[in-house]
């Protein structure tokens, strides 16, 4: 039986709190321990395990900077990799990276690049540069941008080999489209096959990864092979179709994990939770990654 406790406290409530700037961002993940407690766990130092449970979950970041940054702060003890996109980077701008690295945060860059090669590069040169790039950990790009767009970006990736060497991901089709979306749009084929085809696009061109729905991992692993990393979105703990109206091609965290997601990203599903923490707690339940 899976064991949840001891959870740790929230860093924003403990009086044991970590004065650091956010929980994760010393190796102790903003815990103390015990001096009271009369047990351990039987896997060796909480703080660690702790963190390493929540190794396969991507939290998304789609909120308000002050909210962003509550978010953090009272998770950085359970997750390492959080994923921002246009959502947050239109009010905090290029500054929030610094606060990412300063909590030794994996960032994931969620801009779905899709442009002409030149200014695909540029702006991966661009984003490279800025202060704080050694949290970025991951750069999405349409795959649909074609193969020079995504060779460009790949070889601007590698010319900053020095600093960080993020993932680039290719987003194949949003789970929020369903087949007869991609009619509208032109593309007469069903969702698996355009997924593959993207993935296999994605590969030639050297990206690391691709962003698809947990419905697709099969294809792509038959496709791509075991080392390609697949990051799934769409994930819902319960399906709610009164609620989630835009998300199409969903699926449980727990599934997308045994199909053999890399990843998962989940947002409303965490961040919209009444109690951030115990709903992380939960996914990481729900996914037997406390398990060992
Ligand atoms: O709130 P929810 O869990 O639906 O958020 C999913 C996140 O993943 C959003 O930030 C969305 O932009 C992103 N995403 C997605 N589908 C893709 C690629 C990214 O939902 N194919």
């Amino acid at each position: 039986m899976f064991r949840v406790w001891p959870f740790p406290p929230n860093p924003g409530t403990s009086p044991d709190a970590s004065p650091a700037l956010c929980a994760g961002s010393s190796h102790l993940g903003g815990m103390r321990p015990n001096p009271q407690q009369k047990w351990r766990p039987l896997w060796g130092p909480t703080e660690v395990t702790e963190k390493a449970r929540g190794s396969k979950i991507i939290m998304a970041l789609d909120v308000p900077c002050a909210r962003a940054q509550e978010l953090v702060r009272s998770s950085s003890d359970l997750i390492s990799h959080y994923k921002i996109g246009p959502v947050l980077w239109f009010e905090w701008g290029a500054a929030c990276l610094a606060f990412f690295r300063d909590c030794g945060a994996k960032l994931m860059i969620d801009f779905k690049f899709h442009d002409i090669p030149n200014t695909v590069k540029e702006s991966i040169g661009a984003l490279m540069r800025s202060p704080g790039s050694e949290a970025i950990w991951a750069v999405t790009l349409h795959s649909s941008g074609g193969y020079t767009m995504l060779k460009n970006a790949v070889m601007e990736r590698d010319r900053h080999a020095a600093g960080s060497r993020p993932k680039l991901l290719g987003v194949t089709v949003l789970t929020s489209l369903e087949e007869r979306d991609l009619y509208r749009i032109g593309i007469n084929r069903a969702v698996p096959a355009q997924v593959k085809k993207l993935a296999m696009l994605a590969q030639d061109a050297g990206l690391d990864g691709v962003v698809a729905s947990g419905h697709e991992i099969g294809t792509v692993r038959k496709a791509c092979g075991e080392d390609f990393e697949i990051f799934v979105p769409g994930v819902r703990l319960q399906a709610n179709p009164q609620k989630d109206l835009d998300q199409k091609r969903v699926m449980t965290p727990a599934q997308a994990l045994r199909e053999g997601a890399s990843y998962v990203i989940a947002g409303r599903d965490l961040y919209g939770a009444e109690n951030v923490r115990d709903q992380i707690n939960v996914m990481i339940g729900a996914m037997g990654l406390g398990r060992r």
